[in-house]
């Protein structure tokens, strides 16, 4: 019988948790067994005794759920984990499997750890963008989120209300947003800002974008920028040379300076994100204006941007937010749990520890397998890391 375990994450102040109660009953159908750490879903709203009543065994600590899975999913591992993922090396053995976001890309040495460890371990983000793999994308899922919550942050900072309101104390104009990158974030981040009644616009490099921008009633900024080559077969943004950012910065220039929020989701995969908002062109937005730059992460799509804090920066309040879909642990782990289930009855159909290396799916995500890096992109990270 497959044993899956679930421990809880170590990432400091962590909520999430990758496996919630209600999805036990789909893997123990299939013959596997499932163990959670005790405490594992508490953070997110999700105590033990649900997990025992779905058919989980609780076990008391972190070294038991190890010994005793063979396959152990986590939201953040250890790329993706930088403070304490390395605390769980000692605790890997040869021929187990570990499913999570690894950030492989982004810290492609600690994949290489994980690899002696003899483990298999598929990092999710890596997961094709193809409709097969759609009930697996955990990527989409957090950056559903990142989207919505993006919009609150602003909404709760800015000075003034969203919504256009004509009340018997006069008129109220709404609040004017634009949205920098109109992917998976920034769609949801345009629909949500919709809902609330903001006046709402957006760009992004990608022409395809256009469409889905304007399905959501929103303007789509229209800049002269050459945009044939933009996109790979992925559908992702390709990077462009830094004479297009530049120009970019320049045609954006006017657009930030007339809007109250800016909120910023521009990425291209495996780089650092372009930065598209000078401290100059944040200067040029009035006083009390807010820029959430949901980029943060990888570096900011704002230069005023510093990463897991708030920066005033002439009267503008520049929000870098880190970890934001963990911000609303409950909804991020029922979906991210719905992600890795659907992965994991796709790497294992049987509840056997078989996998099917011509798979797309599988072996797009694998990054490390028998003592070695094995993901082509990440073994090229890797060397460039050097
Ligand atoms: P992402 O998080 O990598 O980037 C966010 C957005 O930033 C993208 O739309 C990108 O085009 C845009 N961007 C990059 N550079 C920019 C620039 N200089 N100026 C303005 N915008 C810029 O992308 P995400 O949200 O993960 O989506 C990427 C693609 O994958 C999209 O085409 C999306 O439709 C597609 N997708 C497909 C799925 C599927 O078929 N299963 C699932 C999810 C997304």
């Amino acid at each position: 019988m497959l044993v899956i375990g679930v421990p809880r994450e170590s990432f400091p102040g962590e909520q999430r948790v990758a496996l919630i109660p209600a999805s036990v009953p789909v893997l123990t159908k299939v013959g596997c067994e499932v163990v959670v750490e005790r405490g594992a879903g508490e953070r997110a709203g999700f105590p033990d005794r649900a997990y025992e009543e779905k058919g989980a065994h609780l076990v008391p600590d972190r070294a038991t759920v190890f010994a005793k899975a063979q396959v152990i999913v986590q939201v953040l591992g250890i790329g993706a984990n930088p403070a304490r993922g390395r605390e769980d090396l000692p605790l890997f053995r040869a021929g187990q499997v570990v499913v999570g976001f690894l950030r492989p890309l982004g810290s492609p040495e600690a994949i290489e750890e994980l690899a002696r460890t003899g483990v298999s371990a598929f990092a999710i983000e890596m997961l094709p963008r193809i409709t097969r793999a759609q009930a697996m994308d955990a990527l989409t899922s957090m950056a559903t989120i990142a989207g919505y919550k993006a919009v609150l942050v602003a909404a709760n900072a800015l000075p003034k209300l969203f919504p256009l309101m004509m009340t018997a104390a006069g008129t109220l104009r709404p609040a004017k947003v634009f949205i920098l990158g109109a992917g998976v974030a920034g769609l949801q981040a345009i629909a949500t800002a919709r809902k609330l009644g903001g006046v709402v616009s957006a760009y992004d490099i990608r022409p395809a974008a256009k469409e889905q921008v304007l399905s959501l009633g929103a303007r789509f900024v229209e800049l002269p920028l050459e945009t044939h080559d933009v996109e790979d077969k992925g559908g992702y943004a390709k990077p462009q040379d830094e004479r297009f950012y530049e120009r970019q910065r320049e045609l954006l220039s006017r657009v930030v300076a007339e809007n109250d929020v800016v909120i910023t989701t521009a990425n291209v995969p495996g780089r650092k994100a372009p930065v598209l908002l000078t401290a100059e062109m944040v200067a040029g937005m009035a006083p009390g204006s807010v820029v959430v730059d949901l980029a943060a992460e990888r570096g900011g799509n704002c230069a005023v941007t510093r990463a897991g804090e708030e920066v005033s920066y002439h009267g503008v309040r520049v929000f870098g937010p880190v970890n934001i879909a963990g911000t609303v642990p409950y909804h991020a782990s029922q979906m991210y749990s719905n992600n890795i289930v659907a992965f994991l009855l796709h790497l294992f159909p049987k509840g056997e520890l078989q996998f099917n290396w011509e798979d797309e799916i599988t072996a797009g995500t694998l990054v490390a397998h028998e003592g070695r890096v094995v993901h082509p992109a990440v073994q090229q990270a890797l060397s460039a890391s050097r």
